[in-house]
């Protein structure tokens, strides 16, 4: 089959590679109609997230259809079914399982000795997102093996297009999750960094939610619109001051709510001194992230306020103020979506057309332009926002 291979920094290839097979008896095969490149498969593209290795696959955002099932399965899962298949493999019965902390199940890193000496302990295994979370396969691909199909899986109905469906896999239920863990109040202010993908369906989900004011920080203004036709008000980077409008915006007090939809990839530039002061600690790997938002954040939150961070961090980060957030009393919530948790209520709000998430796709192209669609997407070229890739 065709694949979109990993083959080092910026150099992504559609390879020929074996197809995937039945590995255990949970296992499903799925012929992937759909897929999508993320913003966290830009960090890879980069290199700065360890321990990927030359050929392998791409890919967390994925839907399709069963087309190899065991008999074991039945009545769980059906060949012909149509599924979407969140970023996190879960077994569905170990203790983070239960408690809904799925991208934290103790069971599904085929790798688990890998996390457990980089973070502490195992976290779930994902697809396609290196050898420290199982370095499964991903579904940039013609077929994707599923593993622990029948707790991993979110069967859709025919009748609602992939577009619409697709986003269930990851960036949907991102955005809803941080907002969600935000704890928004209908009083509060809800400061959103990066309008990329994740920053949009936060913008969203916060409105949705009921904040008082959503306010979106970017400097691209094709996502800043975007994010205006969502309910925001925009804050250009490149031509205000983030921390002052903030302030203006909030009568003084600051946000109560702050979202870091980037994480370990500012945007450098000498405007912001420190992205400069991190780009150089990279070069000389002292230093993996680039934290300028977690930074500002933490300055300019009001007292009491929380932090929420579905921006992907890769490793270490300098100059955090440990100091500011500890007086201020800070509540920090971040991890990776425990996706589970929520494809069936917001599969609901689709089918009821509360939600539409396809409203971010800019452009929609064959598996074998994934590689050039990389880099489009990686530079804003074209006014990308969200590339989906047909197989
Ligand atoms: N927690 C999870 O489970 C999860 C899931 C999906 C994606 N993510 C992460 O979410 C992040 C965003 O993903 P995406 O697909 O939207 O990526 P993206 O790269 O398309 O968007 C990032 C946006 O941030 C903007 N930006 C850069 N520096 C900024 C700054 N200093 N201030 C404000 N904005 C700035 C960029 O212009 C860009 O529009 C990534 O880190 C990704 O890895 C996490
Ligand atoms: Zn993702
Ligand atoms: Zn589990």
């Amino acid at each position: 089959m065709r694949a979109l291979a990993w083959h080092g920094k910026e150099d992504i290839r559609c390879d020929s590679v074996t197809d995937p097979e039945i590995e255990d008896g949970r296992d499903i095969i799925v012929k992937v109609t759909s897929c999508a490149i993320c913003g966290s498969d830009l960090h890879l593209f980069h290199n700065l997230i360890p321990a990927m290795l030359p050929g392998d696959v791409m890919g967390h955002e994925t839907m399709g259809e069963v087309v190899e099932i065991e008999r074991s399965l039945n009545g769980k899962l059906r060949k012909g079914d149509r599924v979407v298949v969140p970023f996190t493999i879960v077994c569905g019965e170990c203790d983070q399982c239960k408690r809904g902390y799925f991208s934290v199940c103790q069971r599904s890193n085929r790798k688990k000795h890998l996390a457990e000496k980089a973070f502490g302990h195992t976290t779930a295994g994902l697809f396609g997102y290196t050898h420290l979370t199982g370095g499964y396969p991903g579904g940039q691909a013609e077929y994707l093996r599923v593993p622990f199909a029948d707790s991993t899986v979110q069967k859709v109905p025919d009748g609602i297009s992939d577009e619409k469906l697709l986003f269930l896999s990851d960036i949907l239920p991102t955005g809803w999750q941080t907002a969600v863990q935000a704890d928004i109040q209908p009083t509060d202010t809800v400061a959103i960094w990066g309008c990329g993908p994740v920053g949009q369906m936060a913008i969203r989900s916060a409105v949705l939610l009921g904040a008082e004011q959503v306010i979106a920080i970017d400097h691209l203004p094709e996502r800043l619109e975007m994010a205006e036709a969502g309910g925001a008000i925009t804050i250009n980077f490149d031509e205000e001051n983030v921390v002052e409008r903030l302030n203006e915006l909030t009568e003084g007090e600051g946000p109560e709510k702050c979202i870091d939809c980037l994480g370990m990839e500012s945007h450098v530039t000498p405007s912001m001194p420190d992205t400069v002061y991190d780009r150089a600690k990279q070069i000389f790997l002292a230093e993996s992230d680039r934290p300028h938002v977690l930074r500002e954040m933490i300055y300019v939150c009001r007292p009491g306020g929380l932090i929420s961070v579905p921006g992907v961090y890769g490793g270490f980060a300098d100059k955090v103020p440990m100091g500011a957030a500890m007086n201020k009393g800070l509540t920090f919530r971040m991890g990776q979506t425990h996706v589970q948790r929520w494809t069936a209520d917001l599969l609901r709000r689709i089918e009821e057309d509360q939600i539409d998430p396809s409203f971010v796709i800019t452009h929609e192209v064959p598996l074998d332009k994934g590689p050039e669609m990389y880099r489009t997407f990686r530079d804003k070229q074209d006014s990308c926002i969200k590339v989906v890739l047909k197989p």
